[in-house]
C-alpha cells in the first residue's frame, strides 16, 4: 500500500517510526495493531525504524530485571514475527539519547491544556491523578520526540495511539511556527487494516491489553499453542450464530471482535470473513478461529523463545541499531538546540 504524503512534504522524504513499550509481555493487540503491520511497511521498502520505548515503560513503576528481560523479549518479538534488523533499525530508546534531549524541548513546545486532555492519561492516572509520575502526564511530548528526532513522516499504530499523534502534529507545527522554520514534518497516522483495536477476549468493550489483571482476557505472544487454543474457545460470546454482514455485528462486540481477529490474521476482510461464516455458530467459527491463531502465532512463539536462549546476540543487534538511529537522530537534534538559540561550542 503506497503511503499519503505527509503535508508539509516534498522535503521530507517517507520515513517509518513507531514503538512499543516493553512494559510487559507483546498480545495478539500488539501483534496485530502494530507488529505485523511494521513487518509490512518493512517489506514494503520503505525505511523504517523501530524502537523498544523503555524510557516510556518506567512512567509507571518496572521492576528493573523485568524491564530488561521484557526488552529483549520485545526485541525477539519483532525479529521472530519478521522484522529484520538489516533492513529495519531496531533499538531501545535509552540507548539513543536524542529522544530524552527532544522531549525536554517538546515540553517546553507542548501546553499543559494539550496535555491535560490526553484521554489515556486520564485512563491510566484514573482517581490517582496526584500520585503518579510527571513523566506519565508528559509522556506524549516524549513519544513527539521519539518520532521527531527523525523526521519521521509516517507512524504506523493502533487505534488507542491517535490521539497522541495528532498531539506530535500540533507540537510540530507551534515548533515550526515560534521558531519560524519548516524544520518538522507533520507526521501521518497510519492507521489501518481489520485491527486496529482488538479487544479484550473477556469484554468486546475494553482493549486488549498486557495491564489487563486478567490473563485470560489477552493472548500473549509467549503463550503455547494448547493456552491460545483454550483462551479463544474460551472467548466470550453471545449464543447468536454468526450474521451475514458486517451491520449484523453492530451491537455484538465480542463476536465482532472475534471476526476481526481472524480477519487480520488471515489477511482478509472483515466482510470476507462474513461471507465464509455466515449462519455458524461459535462452536464451528471458535475452533476454526483458534487453529488460525496457532498457525500464525506458534512460530512466532517458538521463535521467540529459541532468540531468548541468546541474550547477548539480543543486546548486540539493539546495540547496532541504536548506533544506526543515533546517526540519523544526533544531527536533527544538534540543528534544533542551534534554531532554539543554545550555544554549541563544547570541546571535543
Ligand atoms: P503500546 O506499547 O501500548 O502499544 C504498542 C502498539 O500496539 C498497539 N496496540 C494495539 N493495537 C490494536 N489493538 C490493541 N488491543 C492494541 N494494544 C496495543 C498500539 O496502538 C501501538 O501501536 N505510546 C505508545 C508507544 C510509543 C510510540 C512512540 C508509538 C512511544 N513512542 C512513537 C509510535 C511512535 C504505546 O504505549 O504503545
Amino acid at each position: 500500500m503506497s503511503l499519503a504524503p505527509a503535508p508539509t512534504a516534498p522535503q521530507f522524504p517517507a520515513r517509518i517510526f513507531s514503538g512499543i513499550q516493553p512494559s510487559g509481555g507483546l498480545t495478539l493487540g500488539n501483534y496485530l495493531g502494530a507488529l505485523k503491520r511494521f513487518v509490512q511497511k518493512q517489506d514494503e521498502g520503505i525505511e523504517t525504524i523501530y524502537c523498544l520505548v523503555d524510557m516510556h515503560a518506567i512512567t509507571v513503576w518496572q521492576d528493573p530485571a523485568k524491564l530488561r528481560h521484557a526488552t529483549r523479549e520485545a526485541a525477539a518479538g519483532f525479529i521472530a514475527a519478521g522484522i529484520d534488523p538489516a533492513r529495519s533499525i531496531l533499538f531501545n530508546q535509552s540507548q539513543v539519547t536524542a529522544h530524552a534531549e527532544l522531549g525536554w524541548i517538546f515540553n517546553c513546545v507542548a501546553r499543559m491544556g494539550w496535555m491535560s486532555r490526553m484521554t489515556q492519561f486520564k485512563d491510566k492516572a484514573g482517581k490517582n491523578s496526584e500520585n503518579v509520575s510527571l513523566g506519565l502526564f508528559a509522556y506524549p511530548a516524549l513519544m513527539a520526540a521519539d518520532i521527531l528526532a527523525y523526521k519521521a513522516t509516517h507512524v504506523p499504530v493502533g487505534e488507542d495511539q491517535k490521539q497522541h499523534l495528532e498531539l506530535c502534529r500540533d507540537i510540530a507545527i507551534k515548533f515550526n511556527n515560534d521558531y519560524g522554520v519548516n524544520f518538522f514534518p507533520v507526521v501521518e497516522p497510519v492507521i489501518e487494516g481489520a485491527a486496529t483495536r482488538v479487544m479484550s477476549l473477556r469484554d468486546g468493550t475494553m482493549k486488549m491489553s498486557k495491564s489487563d489483571p486478567s490473563d485470560q482476557s489477552r493472548i500473549n505472544l509467549t503463550d503455547d499453542a494448547d493456552t491460545i487454543s483454550k483462551k479463544i474457545r474460551k472467548a466470550k460470546t453471545d449464543s447468536e450464530p454468526l450474521p451475514d454482514t458486517l451491520d449484523g455485528l453492530k451491537d455484538r462486540p465480542e463476536a465482532r471482535n472475534l471476526v476481526n481477529i481472524y480477519a487480520a490474521l488471515s489477511d482478509m476482510t472483515a466482510a470476507q470473513v462474513m461471507t465464509d461464516y455466515a449462519g455458524a455458530q461459535f462452536g464451528t467459527f471458535k475452533p476454526a478461529l483458534a487453529d488460525l491463531a496457532v498457525a500464525k502465532l506458534e512460530p512466532i512463539t517458538l521463535e521467540m523463545t529459541r532468540l531468548m536462549q541468546d541474550p547477548a546476540e539480543i543486546d548486540r543487534i539493539i546495540g547496532q541499531g541504536a548506533a544506526r538511529a543515533d546517526a540519523i537522530a544526533r544531527p536533527i537534534v544538534d540543528e534544533v538546540y542551534d534554531i532554539v538559540g543554545m550555544i554549541r561550542s563544547r570541546v571535543v
